[in-house]
């Protein structure tokens, strides 16, 4: 096992800049996930990393080395795609013997290997099947029994979980963090979804165009986005946003239908900050009943069993809601909400930082 440490890399195509200097520290067996939307620059960042791509820039150390011109095979690193790239004319066994094989190791050793990474992923009963005889789910964990089976300073994930059904999806979830507790193997891990990472991270780094928005413990992220951009994207359904300014009674959030603006109450405002243009955000969860609270009509109402999500239109601007209780309002109807001020956010509208 190793940390992994990046060190204001940069990636340019020709002279496209995607990559503007980044720094990330992974500690030796920490799990770290790098979540952004589609084209922020994460697989290119691992395949950096795993040595499948040049750096243009800033320095890439796994354990002591600075690995820059260290070809991938030297990394000691395993890489799991998204596409599996299994070999399809060759049985679970040999898949996952392969790359010991390739490097002349001896027969007992493989063996061994195979088994226990076998026996770990629960692929014990398969090892004679073709891929083309395996299920989406165990096609994944021979990929990931090949990783295993090298035993390798490093574990990188490509959006592992991509091709596979929701279900599955959240059984793999739970079977790559519980693996990684047993192996505790330093893991770089991709993925688009912040749920994967919020439920499976260490530590996660967010990335939105080729830099690192913030990077922090899932719960940290979650309670203080330093950022907009963070604080829309962490979190299911997304926090509500709303335009306006700080006033001493509260935030007057802009009625984009020009109509009586709203006064929304928040906790705390920063010292100074009173006729400031800001962002106002709450999520979902943090708003309340309260049929003292904020008049709302309702929207939308889809109720999950566990839940009930409310859209609701108030000051000229839709808010989703999550209330643990079934409600009895229709659409049209009106109900009383009122958000906890102990978690909610101010952003400044300029710059979109946290204020
Ligand atoms: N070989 C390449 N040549 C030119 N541009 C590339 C190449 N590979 C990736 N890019 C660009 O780099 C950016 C980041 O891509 P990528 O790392 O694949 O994003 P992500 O994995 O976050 O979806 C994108 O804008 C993509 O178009
Ligand atoms: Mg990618």
């Amino acid at each position: 096992m190793a940390s992994v440490q990046i060190a204001d890399v940069r990636k340019a195509y020709g002279s496209t800049q995607v990559i503007h200097g980044v720094d990330i520290d992974i500690d030796d067996g920490e799990f770290v996930i790098l979540v952004g939307p589609s084209g922020c620059g994460k697989s290119t960042l691992l395949r950096m990393i795993a040595g499948l791509e040049n750096i243009s820039g800033g320095e890439i150390r796994i354990g002591p080395k600075v690995v820059n011109d260290v070809p991938p095979k030297e990394r000691d690193i395993a890489m799991v795609f998204q596409n599996y790239a299994l070999y399809p004319h060759m049985t679970v066994a040999d898949n996952m013997a392969f790359s010991m094989k390739l490097r002349k190791a001896p027969k007992a050793e493989i063996e061994e290997r195979v088994t226990r990474a076998a026996q770990i992923l629960g692929l014990a009963n398969l090892l004679e099947r073709y891929p083309r005889q395996l299920s989406g789910g165990q096609r994944q964990r021979v990929a990931m029994g090949r990783a295993i089976v090298r035993d390798p300073q490093v574990f990188l994930f490509d959006e592992p979980l991509s091709n596979l059904d929701a279900k599955l999806r959240v059984q793999m979830r739970t079977e790559i963090k519980e693996l990684h507790q047993r192996l505790k193997t330093t893991t770089v891990y991709v993925t688009h979804d912040q749920i994967e990472a919020m439920t499976m991270a260490d530590k996660i780094v967010v990335m939105h165009d080729g830099i690192v928005e913030q990077m922090g413990a899932p719960l940290d992220l979650y309670d203080n986005p330093n950022n907009l951009f963070v604080a829309g994207f962490i979190g299911s359904p997304a926090m509500n946003m709303l335009k306006g300014k700080i006033t001493a009674a509260g935030f007057e959030a802009v009625n984009p239908k020009g109509g009586a603006s709203l006064v929304w109450p928040i906790g705390k405002a920063p010292a100074g900050s009173e006729g400031r243009e800001a962002v106002y955000g709450v999520r979902p969860e943090h708003v309340r009943l309260d049929p003292n609270g904020i008049k709302a009509e309702v929207v939308v109402i889809e109720p999950t069993g566990s839940e009930t999500q409310v859209v609701v239109r108030c000051g000229g601007q839709e808010l989703t809601c999550v209330f643990r209780e079934r409600i009895t309002a229709q659409p049209g109807e009106s109900i009383g909400i009122s958000p906890d001020t102990s978690v909610t956010h101010l952003f400044d509208a300029a710059s979109g930082k946290r204020l």
